[in-house]
């Protein structure tokens, strides 16, 4: 598998996930306003990718900083401001800033240089923390799942969506080493198909049995095919346990209830954020209406038709039967 991101001297290279599966292309970032753009559309995309792509790029920028000493707190903010203002409902990207701002604020005194280069090693550690959170979340998590079972996925919480392994993919990748993956049912993910494109893509490369289906067909698939568990990633976790997750996750958790699946979420602690009480206080992105209108630059419906697109929703904490981290699987009444 790609890397998804990485230091290229002093730029931030991104794999761009909106040319795939069609077209591997990598693209160097050389300054904030390309890095927030590459996150807004979705180049750069998943919560925690996203939160270290912020990272990545704050690093760069203080690294290549060649102005007044005194005007670097004012870029700094500002840079820190524009990443901040690209996707309301990543959790990870508020984290990975604030942990950014935090080692600045220490090391502040020091050269400029040093500076630099303590910011770009403290990004590279959480590229390296990320890595090693998912495939401890994959091992505790495939412990939930049983030789030959059939799951169902939506949008793409993989490898891409991640530094590495994934979250609800690690745990079907770490099932799938442990021989216990029969198949994966990857719901396509409406608008912007990240299951068709990127999990599709990303469970053939490893040679996981994977058949796509459209977001409507869950339902029936759930009643006719067999399915043992539900898993999906998560943008944000409440102190309660509600999860905000690709829009269709709830839809799944509804149904999972109804046919009596177990339904999962996967994902690192950096998405919890235990100053929400509720699923209420997530702030919840709404995107482009042409993201609905279009599928991959043509028009599917009236130009002009009026859209609502958000791009999330809250899966209430009463469906959810375990929330699988890096710590362990915490099950209801969530307490973290
Ligand atoms: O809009 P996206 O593609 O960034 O949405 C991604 C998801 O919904 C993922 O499930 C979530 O960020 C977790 S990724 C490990």
């Amino acid at each position: 598998m790609e890397k998804t991101i990485y230091f290229e001297e002093d730029a931030v290279v991104i794999l761009d996930q909106t040319k795939l599966p069609g077209q591997v292309v990598f693209e160097k970032i050389e300054t904030i306003d390309q890095a927030a753009e590459a996150i807004k559309k979705l180049k750069v995309r998943g919560a925690p990718l996203i939160g270290v792509a912020a990272a990545f790029a704050l690093a760069m920028a203080v690294k290549k900083y060649s102005g007044p000493e005194q005007v670097l707190e004012a870029n700094f903010r500002d840079w820190k401001n524009t990443l901040a203002s690209t996707r309301p409902t990543a959790v990870n990207l508020f984290w990975a800033l604030e942990r950014m701002e935090r080692v600045y604020r220490e090391n502040r005194k020091k050269p400029l240089a040093e500076l630099g280069n303590t910011l770009k090693a403290e990004a590279e550690a959480m590229y390296q923390e990320d890595i090693e959170a998912n495939k401890a979340l994959g091992d505790f998590g495939q412990e939930l799942l049983k030789p030959g079972s059939t799951v169902l996925t939506i949008c793409n919480a993989g490898a891409l969506a991640t530094c590495g392994h994934g979250t609800a993919l690690g745990v079907i990748r770490s099932g799938a080493q442990r021989g216990k993956i029969d198949r994966v049912y990857a719901c396509e993910t409406r608008p912007l198909l990240q299951g068709a494109r990127l999990t599709v893509w990303e469970l053939m490369q490893d040679k996981i049995p994977v058949t796509l289906i459209t977001d409507n067909m869950a339902g029936y698939t759930m009643k006719t095919k067999k399915i043992d568990a539900v898993i999906a990633g998560a943008d944000c976790i409440a102190a309660n346990g509600d999860t905000a997750n690709k829009i269709g996750t709830s839809t799944l958790a509804v149904l999972a209830d109804y046919y009596d699946i177990p339904f999962y979420i996967a994902a690192p602690m950096s998405t919890i954020n235990t100053e929400l009480p509720s699923g209420d206080s997530i702030p919840i992105e709404e995107r482009d209406p042409d993201e609905v209108r279009q599928i991959r630059g043509s028009f599917v419906t009236v130009p002009q038709v009026e859209v609502f697109s958000p791009a999330f929703d809250v899966t209430s904490n009463e469906l959810i039967d375990a929330i699988i981290t890096e710590k362990g699987v915490f099950r209801p009444p969530y307490a973290f």
